[in-house]
């Protein structure tokens, strides 16, 4: 399906940014970490296409370009930690410069992403399911369940996160009389407790003064809340359309990474997972 759709999302995207491709200086294409079938695609049609054209081609490492992604908006200066929570990872990162990133702590299960649409499944609101968590959210009582924060004994690093806890606790409160709203707001309240307190202490830890949200559950409203109303740090998200995969994200990291290195070997691989992106020690 991925290679029959995208000449025409192409040209879509092409004709949507009022652009023709000899209009455009050079190519930038995701090349990990995500589903490999994808990424396999995106990457030899990018290749395909750079062969084709004699313009230079960029790979890009996708969770990199969504917390470079607020850059694209907002000056934001070095040292912040970031955190980035999409739907196969969640990070909570030191990050120097635009390649100088230390992974203070990591999900030790589910990512942030994962458990909201593991939740969203389970209500059958649809995938991915953080939006529709969040709409069913807003018509309830985030107190209404006390669903458990974890303190991580077995934790290689005191930045982890876990979701096991609170989709067990989930599960039991399903059991339970139906307050669907109720769960919702419970759920999601916790579900970004969890990375936001971690990502806090990340930063008084580190004496760093910013933190910077990234990726698809940067969308949500309540973390957006949470996070700006933290009085002693400088909190930043992307818009929302640069919070979900987007090729804006991919080409405004490329630009750099082009100016920097020059274009990629065409002999650049395709990966579904990096080893880095797992906690330091
Ligand atoms: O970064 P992303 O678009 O794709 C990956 O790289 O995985 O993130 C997708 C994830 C999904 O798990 C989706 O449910 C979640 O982001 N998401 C949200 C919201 N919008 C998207 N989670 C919570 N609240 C939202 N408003
Ligand atoms: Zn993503």
């Amino acid at each position: 399906m991925h290679i029959e759709w995208i000449d025409a999302v192409v040209a879509r995207g092409l004709s949507a940014a009022g652009c023709t491709l000899a209009a455009v200086d050079a190519l930038a294409v995701t090349c990990r970490p995500g589903l490999i079938g994808s990424l396999l695609v995106g990457v030899s049609y990018a290749k395909g296409l750079a062969l084709a054209t004699g313009k230079p081609l960029v790979a890009v490492d996708h969770i990199r370009a969504h917390v470079y992604s607020p850059h694209m908006e907002r000056d934001i200066g070095y040292p912040y930690i970031a955190l980035l929570l999409s739907g196969g990872h969640t990070l909570v990162i030191d990050v120097q410069g635009l390649d100088r990133w230390e992974v203070l702590g990591a999900t030790v299960d589910d990512a942030c992403g994962e458990a909201f649409d593991k939740v969203a499944k389970h209500f059958d609101i649809g995938f991915p399911g953080g939006v529709a968590i969040q709409r069913l959210a807003e018509r309830g009582d985030p107190e209404a369940y006390r669903f458990p924060v974890p303190s991580l004994r077995n934790a290689r690093s005191r930045f982890d996160v876990s979701y096991s806890g609170l989709k067990t606790a989930f599960r039991v409160a399903r059991s339970g009389p139906e307050r669907v709203a109720d769960i919702a707001a419970s759920f999601q309240k916790t579900a970004i407790d969890i990375v936001v307190n971690q990502a806090i202490a990340a930063a008084r830890s580190r004496g760093r003064h910013r933190i910077v949200a990234a990726g698809g559950v940067a969308a949500n409203r309540y973390l957006r809340h949470r996070l700006a109303a933290e009085p002693e740090f400088e909190t930043f998200f992307p818009s929302l359309a640069l919070c979900t995969d987007n090729a804006a994200m991919i080409a405004g990291l490329g630009y750099h990474v082009l100016h920097r290195d020059g274009p990629t070997e065409l002999s650049f691989g395709a990966a579904a997972r990096v080893a880095g992106f797992r906690r330091v020690s």
